[in-house]
């Protein structure tokens, strides 16, 4: 099997592929849909991060791809639906970097609620100004979090250790943790918030869903943090908070329009205002978490060659399979329409062969069935199976 790894991926996706005896070829940079579709034929597991479009056209000049591993957080860059519709499985890390969020967050509760950031560039101008006017510990005081998922969750227990009381709002009945109080509604959790901070999913309707009213409702002197996504706050709104005094800081580090490249012009209507923090989406990027999306994805990527493990996939339907010894396996992937099991399973019958484990799920339009058997799996039934107009992909580990 071959892997072709584009975007400069950790190492450590590279030794883990190496490791299984896969070879595996790097290229540093991104590739176009020209250079990417002539790279393709006799590779079997593609690795790429954010600058690399697997497109429609890409996919269907790939006869031999099994898999696409997004060795990031998004997959807005690969066509999931013509990869589903091609067999291909699409993998990518999730919570990589939940942890490097996490921190981030807490340095920044600590930085605002001690004016450091000011105080830092008042010294890099010349300006002794020693005085706690304003300045507070985080311990004791009451931190709500709206959006209680893997980050605000992991954020709960992090900040309790710091001693802060923490309330938390979720659209979702979320399980709290720790002495977290969850709160019913986020006007709730407003009224009783010092620090509110954010880490709700960019569905469309969270556009917009922090604006003038929320800002009116948080606590005086209060402070405010987003690292979730840009379109969520209302910018204008923030700004007259913080100019009256309302809101006494925040912390911003996702914005509705990003540049595009690193040394790009950044404009906002935030800038130079005290005790805000600007950061260019770096949330989530640090070294570990570069080595957890390294391992996570290309541990995907070997569990989907080896054993047709799906779990996980953004875009196929998730089948969780074990180490079949002794036993010959087939990953069927069709169209999930009315019949197509008992298809398979008459086709495996007529040819007599017993089956020993079968795990089917299904996503929209596809299905996927793992069938182990005692034994092989003859030519002619594999051809049978391959010929199911049904039949969208088929693989055999035997
Ligand atoms: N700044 C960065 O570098 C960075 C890095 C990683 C993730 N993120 C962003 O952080 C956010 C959270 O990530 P995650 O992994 O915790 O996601 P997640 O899907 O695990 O959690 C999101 C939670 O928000 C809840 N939610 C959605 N809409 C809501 C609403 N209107 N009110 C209350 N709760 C709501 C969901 O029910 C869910 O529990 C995402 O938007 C993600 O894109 C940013």
């Amino acid at each position: 099997m071959k892997a072709l790894l584009l975007e400069n991926i950790h190492p450590e996706g590279v030794r883990l592929l190496t490791e299984r005896g896969i070879e595996v070829e790097t290229v540093r940079g991104a590739l176009d849909e020209a250079e990417l579709a002539a790279r393709l034929p006799g590779v079997q597991l593609l690795g790429i991060r954010s600058k690399t479009n697997v497109t429609r056209a890409v996919l269907e000049s790939a006869p031999d791809l099994l898999a696409v591993g997004a060795f990031c957080i998004g997959t807005n860059q690969v066509d999931l639906g013509a990869a589903a519709e091609h067999g291909v499985a699409v993998f990518n890390a999730p919570f990589s970097n939940t942890r490097s969020v996490v921190e981030l967050v807490i340095a920044e509760i600590i930085a605002l609620a001690r004016h450091l950031t000011d105080k830092n560039a008042a010294m890099h101008a010349g300006i002794w100004d020693k005085s706690a006017k304003g300045a507070h510990e985080v311990r004791g005081r009451t931190l709500g979090i709206v959006g209680y998922g893997n980050i605000g969750s992991q954020l709960s227990v992090v900040a309790e250790s710091l001693g802060l009381r923490v309330y938390f709002y979720d659209v979702a009945d979320k399980l709290a943790l720790g002495n977290a109080q969850r709160c019913a509604t986020m006007d709730e959790l407003l009224a009783v918030a010092e620090t509110v901070t954010l880490h709700v999913d960019g569905r469309p309707g969270n556009a917009g869903m922090f604006g003038a009213e929320q800002f009116a409702k948080m606590r005086r002197r209060s402070l405010f943090l987003n690292l979730c996504r840009g379109i969520v706050v209302d910018h204008d709104a923030l700004r007259e908070h913080l100019l009256s005094g309302h809101i006494a800081g925040a912390a911003l580090d996702v914005f509705a329009d990003e540049p595009k490249s690193a040394g790009d012009r950044f404009v906002n209507i935030l800038q130079g205002i005290p005790n805000v923090i600007l950061t260019p989406h770096v949330g989530g990027s640090t070294e570990e978490a570069q080595e957890d999306i390294g391992r996570f994805v290309a541990g995907k990527l070997r569990d989907f060659a080896d054993i047709g493990s799906t779990t996980m996939s953004v875009n196929l339907p998730q089948v969780q399979t074990e180490v079949g010894a002794g036993r010959s396996r087939v990953l069927h992937v069709h169209h999930n329409v009315p019949g197509v099991l008992a298809t398979v399973n008459g086709v495996l019958a007529d040819a007599e062969v017993n089956i020993e484990s079968q795990t089917l799920s299904t996503r929209g339009p596809m299905g996927y069935v793992v069938t182990d058997i005692a034994g092989e799996f003859s030519p002619e039934l594999l051809d049978k199976l391959a010929g199911l107009p049904e039949t969208v992909r088929l693989r055999v580990i035997p």
